[in-house]
């Protein structure tokens, strides 16, 4: 049987943000929006209050946290800042981009995993940034989801999945983004390496940085993880997913114990038949991707069909989360 949920949904009153804040300063766990998912809030510098972070998501230790600020002037806080810093922060932040940094001792090893490193981001979510500025600490925060399952982008899924594990969640509203911060390794500015696709491009940071950016492989030769977390098999539904360049219109009618997902509005209407809007809309794919698949993971279905996203830039951030979702255990 699975316990009840005990988490209580906080609007963004003045009122409410000062009781959450009030938690999060004395250790405890607050589930917060952002404008890519949903995140499971906690002292960034306090490993008591973060150990709870990994209980609550049966998360490995081996897999680092972010920590979210309320400006870009608090980098210096907890990690070692350079020009690449400034340059990106100005054009991005607040928003989805996590750079990787090397880190100052304050941080403790639990939030990085016992790397030098440390992941940050200032997020853009008003109601967070509220928060952050109220709680006057960096927060870390993980995707509030168990360890391997889709990221939230509710206040509803967050209780769905960690209700009986954690007491606080501010509602935000859906994600605006829907998939999560695009993550890069700025240790050396001069060679800056995408680890994680998302809403802001390779091609944009590119730009902004006047130099090229690297790819980094998950794994070295010898098996290692060179960016711990991003493990293959992640961000999946209970429900084995298929990808398809397109989907064969008369498939759905062949399989109707199958769930058929066209990016596009679907030739043939069918119970077994969704959409995700239009292929030519991404950012509105991206929003929808991570609820549909949730919705779609407890209506019984043997199987759930995606079409992959058309073009690069957002589409190889979908289609990095479609992969991994599709990924066999
Ligand atoms: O959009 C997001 O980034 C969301 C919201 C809540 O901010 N957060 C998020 O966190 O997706 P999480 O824990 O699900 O993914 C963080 C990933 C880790 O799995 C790891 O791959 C990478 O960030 N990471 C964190 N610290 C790192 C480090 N020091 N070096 C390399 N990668 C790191
Ligand atoms: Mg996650």
């Amino acid at each position: 049987m699975t316990p009840r949920p005990t988490a209580r949904i906080f609007r963004g009153t003045p009122r409410n943000l000062a009781r959450l804040a009030r938690v999060l300063r004395e250790g405890g766990l607050v589930g917060v929006p952002t404008e890519t998912v949903y995140g499971l809030a906690a002292n960034a510098l306090d490993p008591v209050a973060c150990r709870q972070i990994f209980a609550a998501k049966g998360r490995p230790s081996h897999d680092p946290l972010i920590v979210h600020l309320a400006s870009a002037a608090d980098v210096d806080r907890v990690a070692f800042s350079n020009p690449a810093v400034e340059k990106l922060a100005r054009r991005f932040w607040p928003g989805p981009l996590t750079l990787v940094l090397p880190k100052k001792p304050c941080v403790p090893d639990l939030v990085s995993a016992g790397l030098p490193s440390v992941a940050v981001r200032v997020p853009a979510h008003p109601l967070f940034r509220r928060l952050l500025r109220q709680t006057g600490l960096p927060l870390a925060a993980p995707s509030a989801n168990p360890f391997g399952y889709i990221s939230p982008t509710t206040a509803e899924h967050v209780r769905a999945h960690l209700g009986d594990r954690i007491g606080f969640i501010l509602d935000g509203g859906p994600a605006r983004i829907g998939i999560e911060s695009t993550i890069l390794d700025l240790r050396d500015p001069d060679r800056p390496r995408l680890l994680r696709p998302g809403a802001i491009t390779a091609a944009e940071i590119a730009r902004v940085l006047g130099r090229p950016v690297g790819g980094a492989p998950t794994r070295t030769r010898r098996g290692a993880q060179v960016s711990p977390g991003l493990l293959k098999k992640h961000y999946s539904p209970h429900t084995p997913v298929r990808l398809h360049e397109r989907i064969d219109p008369h498939a759905p009618a062949q399989h109707p114990r199958e769930a058929w997902v066209f990016l596009d509005r679907p030739p043939h209407p069918a119970p077994n038949v969704f959409s995700l809007g239009n292929r030519t809309d991404l950012p509105g794919i991206a929003r929808r991707l991570f609820r549909r698949l949730r919705e779609l993971d407890t209506r019984g279905f043997e199987a759930i069909h995606v079409e992959l996203a058309p073009g690069t830039g957002l589409a190889d951030a979908i289609n990095d989360r479609l992969r991994r979702a599709a990924a066999p255990a």
